[in-house]
C-alpha cells in the first residue's frame, strides 16, 4: 500500500507545530521559566533549544523521512533489532502521556464551559479539587467515577480519534490547519488583552526580572532541557513518524528550525500572557506576584479563574478564550502523540491503519478513565513524575549515544538532510549530538538517579 504523505509543506508544519505547541506551553513554561531564575533562565533555556532542541528535531525528522516508517521501523531499518526497542521504549512513553494528557484537556474544555458564568464561584481551589474533581478519596485508591470528568474525556477522544480516522492529510493536516491559525488568533486576543490589564506591567517585570545566580545553579539547567524536550515532543517517537510521511523533496533542516522557533515565539507569547494576568490580580489584591503565582495545575485551573473573576468587563468570554486555546493546543498534541502508536502498532502488526486508531487508541482511551476517578489526580501525578523523571531525557540521551556513537549515523544522516535542505548542517551538528548534548543530559541522568536513589 501507498504510503501517506502530507498534501501541503506548511500542513506538516502546522502538524508538528501542532504537536510541539501544547498543555506545555500555556501552562507549564510560564512557571518553569518563573521559577528557574526568571529572565535569566532564557540563556540556558536557548543554550538547550539550540543546542539539543533543534539538532534533535531534525535528526528525527531526517531519520522519519529517509526510512519512512514509524520509529520501530525506522530505527530497524537504520540498525535492525539492536535499535527497534528504542522505537517501542518512545512508544511506550507516549501510550501512558497520551492516558493522563487527554485528561488535562477534558479539564480545560469542561473550564471553557464553567468560564461562561464563572461556575467555580469565589473560592476556585476547593471548587477544583472539592466540586470538580471530588477527590475525597486517599491516595491509591480510585473511588468512583467522576462524570463531570468523565463526559468532556470521552469528548476529547472521540475527537482526537475521529481526526486520526479521517487519515493523514484529510485528518491529522487538516484538523491541524484549521486548529493551529484559530489557536494563534484566539491567543493573541488573550494575551493583548492580558497586557493592557491594570497591573499588567509589575508581572511582567516579576517574570523577566533576570536572577543571575540562577545560571549557576545546575538544576536550572536540567530545568530548561527537560522542559525543550517536552515542549518539542521530541524522543516520544513523534517526530519521526510525521516526518515519515513527508513528500521525497522535502526541506527537512528549514523545517526544523521554523517549527523550533515558532514554538518557542508561543511559549514566550504564553508567559508574557500569563503573567501579566498574575500581575493584575497581585495588584487588585494588593499581593506581590510571586504570592499568586501558582505551579502546575494550580496556575490554570486555581488562579487563572480568580483572575477571571476579577476580570473588568467581559470576563467570561476572556475564560472562554483562554481555556479553548487551552483545549485546542493540547488537542492537537494529543493526536500526534496517538498517531505514533497507532502507526507502530499498524505496522508491526500488519493491521490497517483505522483498526490500529480503534484497538490502540480505544485502549488509551479505556486506560484513562483511571484518572477519571476520584483518585484520578493522584494517579496522575505519579504517572506524570514517573515518566517527565524517568522517560523523557534518558530516551534523548539513549538516543544520541546509540546513533552518534554506537552505530556511528551521524554522517550518513547528516549527508541525507544536506542533500535536500538550503540550510546545510555543518560539524557544530554532530558536535551538539555527540558531545553536549550527551554531556549535559548524562549529568541531568546521575544527578536524578542520586536524588532518587539515595
Ligand atoms: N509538546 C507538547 C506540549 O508542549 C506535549 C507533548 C509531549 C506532546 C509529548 C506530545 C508528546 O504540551
Amino acid at each position: 500500500m501507498e504510503r501517506s504523505q502530507w498534501g501541503t509543506r506548511a500542513g506538516f508544519i502546522m502538524a508538528a507545530v501542532g504537536s510541539a505547541v501544547g498543555l506545555g506551553n500555556i501552562w507549564r513554561f510560564p512557571y518553569v521559566a518563573y521559577e528557574n531564575g526568571g529572565g535569566a533562565f532564557f540563556i540556558p533555556y536557548l543554550f538547550a533549544l539550540l543546542t539539543a532542541g533543534i539538532p534533535i528535531l531534525i535528526m528525527e525528522f531526517t531519520i522519519g523521512h529517509k526510512y519512512r516508517g514509524s520509529a520501530p521501523l525506522s530505527f530497524f531499518r537504520m540498525s535492525g533489532k539492536k535499535l527497534e526497542w528504542m522505537g517501542w521504549w518512545a512508544i511506550f512513553v507516549s501510550f501512558v502521556i497520551s492516558t493522563y494528557y487527554a485528561v488535562i484537556i477534558a479539564w480545560a474544555m469542561r473550564y471553557t464551559i464553567f468560564s461562561v458564568n464563572q461556575a467555580w464561584g469565589s473560592d476556585t481551589e476547593a471548587f477544583l479539587f472539592n466540586d470538580f474533581l471530588q477527590l475525597t478519596v486517599t491516595p491509591g485508591q480510585t473511588g468512583g467515577v467522576v462524570w463531570g470528568v468523565l463526559i468532556p474525556l470521552i469528548l476529547v477522544w472521540a475527537i482526537a480519534l475521529g481526526i486520526l480516522l479521517g487519515g493523514v492529510k484529510k485528518g491529522i493536516e487538516m484538523a491541524n490547519r484549521i486548529f493551529i491559525p484559530t489557536l494563534v488568533v484566539i491567543f493573541l486576543i488573550v494575551v493583548i488583552r492580558a497586557v493592557t490589564l491594570d497591573g499588567a506591567a509589575l508581572g511582567l517585570e516579576a517574570f523577566f526580572k533576570p536572577n543571575f545566580d540562577a545560571i549557576m545553579d545546575p538544576q536550572v539547567w536540567v530545568a530548561a532541557y527537560g522542559h525543550i524536550f517536552f515542549s518539542l515532543s521530541i524522543a516520544f517517537a513523534i517526530m519521526i513518524t510525521y516526518a515519515s510521511y513527508l513528500p521525497k523533496k522535502s526541506d527537512i533542516t528549514n523545517n526544523a528550525f521554523i517549527t523550533g522557533f515558532a514554538n518557542s515565539a508561543f511559549e514566550l507569547l504564553a508567559g508574557i500572557g500569563v503573567f501579566a494576568a498574575l500581575g493584575f490580580m497581585a495588584n487588585q489584591q494588593g499581593l506581590a506576584v510571586a504570592d499568586v503565582a501558582a505551579a502546575g495545575v494550580g496556575l490554570a485551573f486555581v488562579v487563572f479563574p480568580q483572575i477571571i473573576n476579577e476580570f473588568p468587563g467581559f470576563n467570561g468570554l476572556f475564560g472562554v478564550l483562554f481555556f479553548l486555546s487551552l483545549t485546542l493546543a493540547g488537542l492537537t498534541s494529543l493526536i500526534s502523540i496517538t498517531e505514533t502508536y497507532v502507526a507502530g502498532f499498524s505496522e508491526k502488526f500488519g493491521i490497517s491503519r483505522n483498526k490500529a486508531i480503534i484497538f490502540g487508541g480505544g485502549l488509551a482511551a479505556v486506560i484513562s478513565i483511571l484518572f477519571a476517578t476520584q483518585g484520578g489526580l493522584f494517579f496522575l501525578d505519579v504517572a506524570d513524575y514517573f515518566i517527565n523523571q524517568f522517560g523523557v531525557a534518558a530516551i534523548g540521551l539513549v538516543e544520541v549515544i546509540l546513533i552518534v556513537w554506537v552505530f556511528r549515523k551521524a554522517d550518513m544522516l547528516r549527508d541525507h538532510a544536506n542533500a535536500i535542505s538550503d540550510i546545510r548542517l555543518g560539524g557544530w551538528w554532530k558536535i551538539c549530538l555527540g558531545i553536549v548534548t550527551p554531556i549535559v543530559l548524562g549529568y541531568m541522568m546521575f544527578g536524578l538517579l542520586k536524588t532518587n536513589l539515595l
